[in-house]
């Protein structure tokens, strides 16, 4: 193992606030690794920052009429804010626009490039003609080829994982226009990541069988297994870092090429500053590389970048790259979007002084080996019976029997009592956990050694001890002591705000972890504390239930908005249903005359079928009240006919018939999208009678 840790931590995208499933998943383990390490004496550099080119970004631009510059300058700040209100204490925290990281990135590239590592390729991609811009990843949606999602990227298939070029869509629009784009050729650098299989599957395959996790490995290996192809490290977009030729106008860095580069350049922002050598960390192979990462960044962290890399020739290879599962929030998935999540930056104004219940919250459920869930009634709990019923009674109870029995002095005891040895125990257990990268274990051995005091205590019972044998209760009081500041100094990676306050409580200097492993006693006979302050506090029910009502009314929101969608779409009975993720620019203003043209009705369904050949189409005889249809409407692939009979539904009354396979369909469903791509119908909120009017 290397004195030397280079730590990264994913660059979260600056295109929002970051949220508990980031924090859980990549950047509070990031930073209990970082602090641990620092602890351990070793040399490190914990380095983050912001990723501000993608898609992503330009497309939030697009969507609240900003520039990407305005939308970058603004959650970089949030993001960083966050952060630091955390204690997630990053070395670096920089970002990819800063002048050095386009230099790095450009040089890294004019390396490349001139070691001949890239080949041209002249291929042809979509364009949007109207918004006269060529539709690199995810400015194309479309349907995904292997599973029929119809919210499909051009990069990558969010409902069945799978990687995509945007040819492969089924059905491609822009998001930029809605329009179906049309094909241009344009020129682009690619890395041939074909050749460098062999290396990879002897670094990775061969040489990280039983070091790394195995979600990790087996992701490494099935997409060694299926073989690499030649990827664009380049593209045609207006937001980026230029590709740094004068023959290539209106090309940028592919945003995973500059992003990782990131790393190295924020190294170096870092070292000018702190004086250090930058090369020490990246290029000296007794220095060890590892990127905390979330799971859809392995091909990324585990490909790509040290393909690249490799290419270069200077660099060393990550030891490891420690990648998390999903955080789901009340038993559903989190999405930015639908603003589903609880936002760190509004967790540190509604919680003041609580920065350290969240981390041991979203530790105690960090998605290490599977997703994993967060509901607010579970911190509550973690809360109230862990930290304030285990952690801090046991720290309080010792603090305050000292100073009622001993004027805050240190009692003597015997340096030898046997469970002294615990603490010693746990430090290394700690250790060894958090080696491995086993984050919940470290913070379960962290806590039975609370737990252990605790008992301890109630055994002891220096409380009635101290009338007829003082010396056995000044011993208990020596043990409790020594194991409270254990508990001072050990809690540091996990909570540095509380750790902090405690060590002041007990008037002691942080120790290095291997002290804390070897020495006898922590804390000297004769010892001088300070009064007790207050660790943690009770949450009250009223707290939870104000949370997870602001929860509720996001979904509230949410419907709202999914039925404001549907009005704003229209929708053909053969349901291609391609709806954008985001949500198409309102339409041209209509006159009420014209809104009262349309004829919108409540309808129950009384047979529904399946219709011959046609996978997508169902045929229904609907009940609207004023009289009994025919309507033919694509919804085989969300739906069984058999239980939609009986629903109540909304419908388009008057449009015009139309035939599809032969049918004549009189009327249209009102539907929409969930998150899954599968459909839902619009109905009223209770049922009504057929043939009322909606508007
Ligand atoms: N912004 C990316 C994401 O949030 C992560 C970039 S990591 C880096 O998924 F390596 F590219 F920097
Ligand atoms: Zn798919």
């Amino acid at each position: 193992m290397s004195d030397r840790k280079l730590i990264t931590a994913a660059l979260p995208y600056a295109n929002g606030p970051v949220h508990i499933g980031h924090l859980a998943g990549v950047y509070i383990p990031a930073d209990v690794y970082a602090r641990f390490q620092r602890r351990s004496g070793k040399d490190v550099a914990f380095i983050c920052g912001s990723d501000e080119h993608g898609i992503p970004i330009t497309i939030r631009a697009k969507k609240e009429g900003v520039t990407p510059q305005d939308i970058v300058d603004k959650y970089h700040g949030i993001i960083k804010k966050s952060f630091a209100d955390l204690g997630i204490s990053f070395d670096e925290y920089s970002r990819t626009t800063s002048a050095k990281h386009y230099d790095v990135s450009q040089d890294f590239f004019k390396t490349l490039y001139n070691k001949e590592k890239f080949t041209e390729e002249v291929s042809e991609q979509y364009f949007d003609e109207q918004a006269n811009e060529f539709l690199a990843d995810r400015y194309i949606v479309g349907t995904c080829p292997n599973c029929g999602n119809v919210n499909a990227y051009g990069d990558q298939c969010e409902n069945c994982g799978s990687t995509l070029s945007p040819s492969e869509l089924i059905n491609p629009h822009s998001m930029l226009s809605g329009n179906i784009p049309v094909l241009k050729e344009t020129k682009n650098w690619y890395l041939p990541l074909n050749d460098y299989e062999t290396f990879l599957n002897q670094w990775i395959i061969e040489g990280h069988r039983d070091d790394w996790k195995t979600n990790v490995y087996g992701q490494v290996k099935s997409w060694l297994n299926d073989g690499l192809k030649p990827r664009a490290m380049t593209r045609d977009l207006n937001w980026g870092v230029p590709v740094p030729f004068p023959n290539a106008e209106g090309k940028v860095l592919y945003v995973w090429f500059d992003a990782p580069i990131g790393y190295i350049s924020f190294t170096q922002e870092w070292a000018e500053k702190t004086g250090k050598n930058w090369k020490d960390y990246w290029q000296d192979p007794k220095s060890d590389l590892i990127h905390f990462i979330g799971k859809d960044n392995i091909v990324f962290h585990c490909i790509i970048f040290p393909a690249m890399m490799k290419a270069h020739g200077d660099y060393i290879m990550p030891t490891n790259v420690p990648a998390f599962e999903f955080l789901n929030l009340e038993n559903e998935k989190i999405s930015t979007s639908r603003n589903w999540a609880v936002w760190a930056h509004e967790y540190v104004e509604e919680f003041p002084g609580q920065q350290d219940v969240l981390r041991y919250a979203l530790l105690s459920s960090a998605p290490e080996t599977k997703d994993n869930n967060f509901t607010w009634k579970d911190f509550q709990t973690k809360n109230n019976s862990e930290l304030v019923g285990i952690f801090g009674n046991f720290i309080n109870r010792v603090v305050v029997l000292i100073h009622k029995y001993y004027d805050g002095v240190i009692p003597a005891g015997n340096a030898d009592a046997e469970e002294l040895i615990e603490i010693k125990r746990a430090a290394a257990e700690i250790a060894q956990y958090l080696e491995n990268f086993e984050f919940r274990n470290s913070l379960t051995a962290l806590m039975n050694l609370a737990r252990f005091g605790n008992q301890y205590l109630q055994v002891e019972e220096p409380w009635k001890t101290i009338k007829d044998n003082p010396e056995k209760a000044a011993h208990s009081l020596f043990v409790g002591a020594q194991i409270a500041v254990a508990l001072a100094q050990l809690s540091e990676p996990f909570m540095p705000f509380s750790s902090e306050k405690l060590l002041t409580m007990f008037n002691v200097e942080k120790l290095n972890w291997s002290d804390i492993e070897t020495k006898d006693i922590l804390i000297e006979t004769g010892h001088q504390i300070n009064e007790s302050s207050l660790l943690f506090s009770k949450i009250e029910d009223t707290t939870i239930e104000f949370q997870i009502q602001k929860l509720e009314n996001t979904k509230e929101e949410n419907k709202k908005a999914v039925a404001l969608q549907t009005v704003s779409q229209s929708e053909g009975a053969e349901a291609e249903a391609q709806i954008p993720k985001i949500l198409l620019p309102a339409k041209d203003e209509i006159q009420f005359d014209d809104f009262t043209k349309i004829d919108l009705r409540t309808a129950t369904i009384l047979t529904a079928e399946k219709v011959e050949k046609a996978d997508k189409l169902l045929k229904f005889t609907v009940d609207t009240g004023v009289d009994v249809r025919t309507v033919v409407s694509g919804v085989a692939e969300s739906f069984k006919p058999e239980e939609l009979i009986g629903k109540q539904v909304m419908i388009l009354l008057n449009l015009a018939p139309r035939k599809i396979r032969g049918i004549v369909s009189q009327g249209m469903f009102l539907l929409t999208t969930k998150a899954d791509g599968k459909l839902t119908f619009v109905t009223p909120d209770e049922n009504v009678a057929n043939g009322i009017e909606i508007g």
